[in-house]
Parts: structure tokens; C-alpha cells; sequence
């Protein structure tokens, strides 16, 4: 095999998501303990932007600030390399999270077991299986009270819309737990309450030898047989291609904050998970084993207002990057080269020379790249798949200091191609609107263009529902939706049509009445 093949075979890239409070933050810590790429528990909690309240948001950016280092973690494990990418947990950044997506191969979603499937679990879930991303489920907390493991499989299945199997089950829960048997690699891993150390596994082939009621006593071996033939007979028999199709997500129990399970379900994944998978792009399917190209997916800036500078992640879909190599950056049509190019190395940023497909890099910016940006070899190559969804909330944003109307568009230019909001302009009146997940956005906009442009801006109520993407085959019956919706058509960035639909009545009655116009929720269609 050669070098080039052998170094992607052993990649695996991937995000860890979950409704705040699940446990994601937990488990990436523990997945770092074992990785060796951190030494002492609590070294990820830096990032815990979810718990401060939303007017408290400097602290939030300086949090963020933090964040870029922990936004990529590398790590060698068991002769695989992995690649964690973090997703910001306050639901206000979400749209940063939607855009990591596209950056991934595959995905671990952690679910509470007493909560069960929350708001933003589905929505990530739908982000998924647009994408067709492998998923893995893993059940944290199970040392406290939760629900019913089946009435649980049955809660993921309906509300994640996606086939599971579990390849492990819980032995009791709360505080009976007494641990998981791994039906995977068919061994009984006993639990401890706040086990520092990695579970010792006991090999137990066939779960009807006498000797498992040593360990769990009589009930719970019964209980445990019963409940594993239950799980033989209605669940199909685990296929890795299903689940690398995206079509049923493997699920795992455990307790992230005891370190238990966690050893298990990073064994199993960097079995079955997929390293680099083919990308399309516009022009044709992206082999991991091609000439380098990757895409830019996220832009974190430096909050220093003393040195404007950004870093871009670049995603590497195929071949070999190297350090001060000539690469086409395909909008500019320009050859450029990086000489300071980071990789993410647990928590460290540090230099390197080369990376592969499956990893991502860090590269210097200083306003040349935009979010969706593909560097090559030389290849003309656009990829696809960077989709912005409707925001939520909307604004109208207005120049407060009319000295500075310049600074004011420059900024939000540049915002919006750095991926913090979106932007519409409306055609009928020309007024700029601003949408966004979350309120917070706004504020984080408006004190950026204050300290980095120096432009003031002031925010305006509009009543929007949503902004739907809009395309018809019939160009005419398009014509006609806008003349008739001419107070409420707006064009996005990239000069698309969009419909302003100030409520869910009024969409409807849109989607009713021009049957020829399909909307669309997401910009990707
Ligand atoms: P998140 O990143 O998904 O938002 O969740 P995070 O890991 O921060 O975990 C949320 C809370 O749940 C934390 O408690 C964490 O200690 C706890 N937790 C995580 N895994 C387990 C588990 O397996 N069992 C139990 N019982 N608790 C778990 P916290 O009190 O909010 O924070 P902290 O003070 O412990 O840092």
C-alpha cells in the first residue's frame, strides 16, 4: 500500500454532538484520556460557552477565543489517527456546528438516557441523514436514573428517524448499574462507581454459562439473557454497511463522567468507522486518494482588535497537503502557498509540513478566504454540500454613524463570508437583513464591527417567520411569485432568491397557491 493510501485508511474524522448537557464535553475528554493527548480530566471544561447567559457574551468570546485550540483535537490511538472536531454547545452558534458537519465523516451523538431525544439532537440528526453521515449513539449517564433501554431504542429510532442496534446493554441502571454487557465484542464489562481507570473486560462468549450469575447474581442474569434474545429477535443482525450507508446508527450505553463505556465505544469505532470518504463536487467525485483539494468550512477570528487575523480550517478530501506548496485557491484563480500551516494536536496548535486527507489545517488569514473556498492542486474543483439553513431570528441592520457607511459594509461582508449569520437583502426596499440561530448573534456582530471596522450599526425589528430558498422549472411562474410576493423577495449572498414569509400561515398559503415554486428550508437543493 502506499504511504498516501495507508495514511487516509487510518483517519478517522469525526464529531461528537449532543443537546447541551448530554455529556459531549465529557465524553471528547475521556476519548482525549485515552488518546494520551491529555493527561488530567478537566482540561476540556475550558469550553463551556453554554453556561454563561446570553448577556454575558464577552465572556462567551473570550471563551471562544479559547475554543479555536480545542476546535480540531488530534490524537493518535491504536495506530489510527483521530481527528475530533469540537461543535460549540450554545445553540445560538449552531450554525457553526451544521457547517463542522460538512468537515466529518461520521458522528457520535450523545444522548441523556433520562432525557432522551432533545430539540437539537433531532435537528443535528437531520443535518446527518441529509448528508447520509454514519452515526453512532451512545447513552451517557446510565448511572442515574433514565428510562427504559428498549423504550429508549424506540425513542431514537422514531424521533432520529434512523434503524439502530444496540452492540451493548445496560445490566440494571441508576444506581443499581452494575454494568454493560458488550454484545459487540461479546464481553462483560462490570461497573464502578467513579473508576478513574479504563473497566476491565471480562471475555463472555455465550451469556448462558452459569458463570454470569457469579458476577450479576441470579435476576439480572436472567434478566440479561432475556434481554439479549429480546434484542435478537427484533433488531436485524448489525451490518457495517448499513451503517456506513447512514441507514442504522449502532448504539452503545455507558457514563462518560465514570469513564465507563467509553473505551468500548471508541474500540468499536475506529473499527467500523469510515475513514475519508469520496466528496462530490461540482465537477466530479473527489477521491480521497487524488490530488490534494480541500474546502475551507470554518473561519474563527482572533478577538485581538491589535491583530485582525483569522484562522481558516481547511479540510483536506484528498491527497496530500504539504507546507509552502504552491495551491490554487479556485475562486481567486491564484496559485498561493501557506508557510504557517497548524495542525491541531490535542490541544496544542503546532506546525506541521504535511497532512492528509481526513485531516484539517489551520491556515493563516488575512481576509482571502470565504467559508466553501476549495484549494487544489491546480484542478478547477467547487464542492458541494456547505448549506446554510433558514435562520430563526431576523433583523434589519441600519449604519448608525453615517461617516462610516464604508467600514459598516465591509464588515458585514466580511462577517457574513467568515459564516457568522446570514445575510438578505430585500429587493423591493434594498434594506439589509440579518438572520441568525440566536439572539446572542447579533450582539457578537454588531461588537465586532464596532472593534474590528470601527462601524456602528443599530438593529431593527422585522417580523419574520422564515427565509425559504425558491426555484421553479417554470421561469415564468417564477417571474410571476415575485411580482406577486414583491414586498417580500430578498436575494441571498450568493445571489439566490429567497422568500420572506412572515408566518407559517403565509408560507403555507404560498406553497398552496404557486405549486410550480418549490421552497426550500436549506440553501443545499
Ligand atoms: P455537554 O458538553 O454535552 O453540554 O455536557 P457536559 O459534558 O458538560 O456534561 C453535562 C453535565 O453532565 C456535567 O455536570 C457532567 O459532569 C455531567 N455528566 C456527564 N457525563 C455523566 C455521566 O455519565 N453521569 C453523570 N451522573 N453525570 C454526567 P455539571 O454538574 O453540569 O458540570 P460539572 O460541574 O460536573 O463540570
Amino acid at each position: 500500500m502506499s504511504e498516501l493510501t495507508d495514511e487516509i485508511r487510518r483517519r478517522r474524522t469525526f464529531a461528537i454532538v449532543s443537546h447541551p448537557d448530554a455529556g459531549k464535553t465529557t465524553l471528547t475528554e475521556k476519548l482525549l484520556l485515552f488518546g494520551g493527548a491529555i493527561h488530567v480530566a478537566g482540561a476540556v471544561k475550558s469550553n463551556k460557552i453554554k453556561k454563561t447567559a446570553t448577556s454575558d457574551w464577552m465572556e462567551i468570546e473570550k471563551q471562544r477565543g479559547i475554543s479555536v485550540a480545542t476546535s480540531v483535537m488530534g490524537f493518535e490511538y491504536d495506530g489510527y489517527k483521530i481527528n475530533i472536531l469540537d461543535t460549540p454547545g450554545h445553540r445560538d452558534f449552531a450554525e457553526d456546528t451544521y457547517r463542522t458537519l460538512t468537515a466529518v465523516d461520521s458522528v457520535i451523538i450523545v444522548v441523556d438516557t433520562a432525557k432522551g431525544v432533545e430539540a437539537q439532537t433531532r435537528k443535528l440528526m437531520e443535518v446527518c441523514r441529509m448528508r447520509k453521515t454514519p452515526v453512532m449513539i451512545f447513552v451517557n449517564k446510565m448511572d442515574r436514573e433514565g428510562k427504559d433501554p428498549f423504550d429508549l431504542l424506540d425513542e431514537l429510532e422514531q424521533e432520529l428517524q434512523i434503524s439502530v442496534r444496540p452492540l451493548s446493554w445496560p445490566i440494571d441502571r441508576g444506581v443499581k448499574f452494575k454494568g454493560v454487557y458488550n454484545i459487540y465484542e461479546k464481553k462483560l464489562d462490570l461497573y464502578t462507581p467513579s473508576k478513574q481507570k479504563i473497566t476491565e473486560s471480562i471475555a463472555f462468549k455465550d451469556v448462558s454459562n452459569p458463570e454470569l450469575e457469579k458476577y450479576i447474581g441470579t435476576d439480572l442474569a436472567g434478566q440479561l439473557r432475556a434481554d439479549l434474545e429480546l434484542i435478537e429477535g427484533v433488531y436485524p443482525e448489525f451490518d457495517v454497511n448499513t451503517y456506513l450507508k447512514g441507514d442504522a446508527a449502532p448504539v452503545f450505553f455507558g457514563s462518560a463522567l465514570n469513564n465507563f463505556g467509553v473505551k468500548e465505544l471508541l474500540d468499536c469505532f475506529v473499527h467500523i468507522a469510515p475513514s475519508p470518504r469520496p466528496v462530490t463536487a461540482e465537477e466530479r467525485e473527489v477521491n480521497p486518494e487524488d490530488a490534494f483539494a480541500g474546502f475551507i468550512f470554518k473561519i474563527h477570528a482572533n478577538m485581538d482588535p491589535n491583530h485582525r487575523s483569522c484562522i481558516a480550517f481547511l479540510k483536506i478530501c484528498s491527497g496530500k497537503f504539504e507546507r509552502n506548496t504552491n495551491y490554487k485557491h479556485v475562486r481567486f484563480n491564484k496559485m498561493m502557498k501557506f508557510s504557517s500551516t497548524t495542525a491541531f494536536m490535542a490541544q496544542k496548535k503546532e506546525t506541521v509540513d504535511e497532512a492528509f486527507a481526513g485531516d484539517i489545517v489551520g491556515l493563516p488569514d488575512t481576509g482571502n478566504f470565504k467559508i466553501g473556498d476549495t484549494l487544489t492542486s491546480g484542478e478547477e474543483l467547487h464542492f458541494k454540500g456547505l448549506p446554510s439553513f433558514s435562520p430563526e431570528m431576523f433583523k434589519y441592520i441600519e449604519n448608525a454613524d453615517p461617516m462610516k457607511a464604508k467600514q459598516l459594509n465591509k464588515g458585514i461582508d466580511q462577517l457574513m463570508d467568515e459564516g457568522v449569520a446570514q445575510l438578505f437583502i430585500n429587493q423591493y426596499n434594498g434594506r439589509k437583513i440579518i438572520g441568525t440561530v440566536g439572539q446572542l448573534q447579533f450582539e457578537v456582530i454588531q461588537y465586532r464591527l464596532l472593534h474590528e471596522y470601527g462601524a456602528q450599526c443599530k438593529w431593527e425589528p422585522i417580523g419574520l417567520y422564515k427565509a425559504c430558498w425558491i426555484e421553479s422549472d417554470s421561469p415564468e411562474a417564477l417571474d410571476n411569485f415575485k411580482k406577486r410576493k414583491y414586498q417580500y423577495i430578498a436575494k441571498d449572498k450568493q445571489d439566490r432568491d429567497v422568500f420572506l414569509a412572515d408566518s407559517n400561515y403565509v408560507l403555507q398559503m404560498a406553497q398552496q397557491d404557486f405549486p410550480d415554486i418549490r421552497f426550500h428550508f436549506s440553501s443545499e437543493f
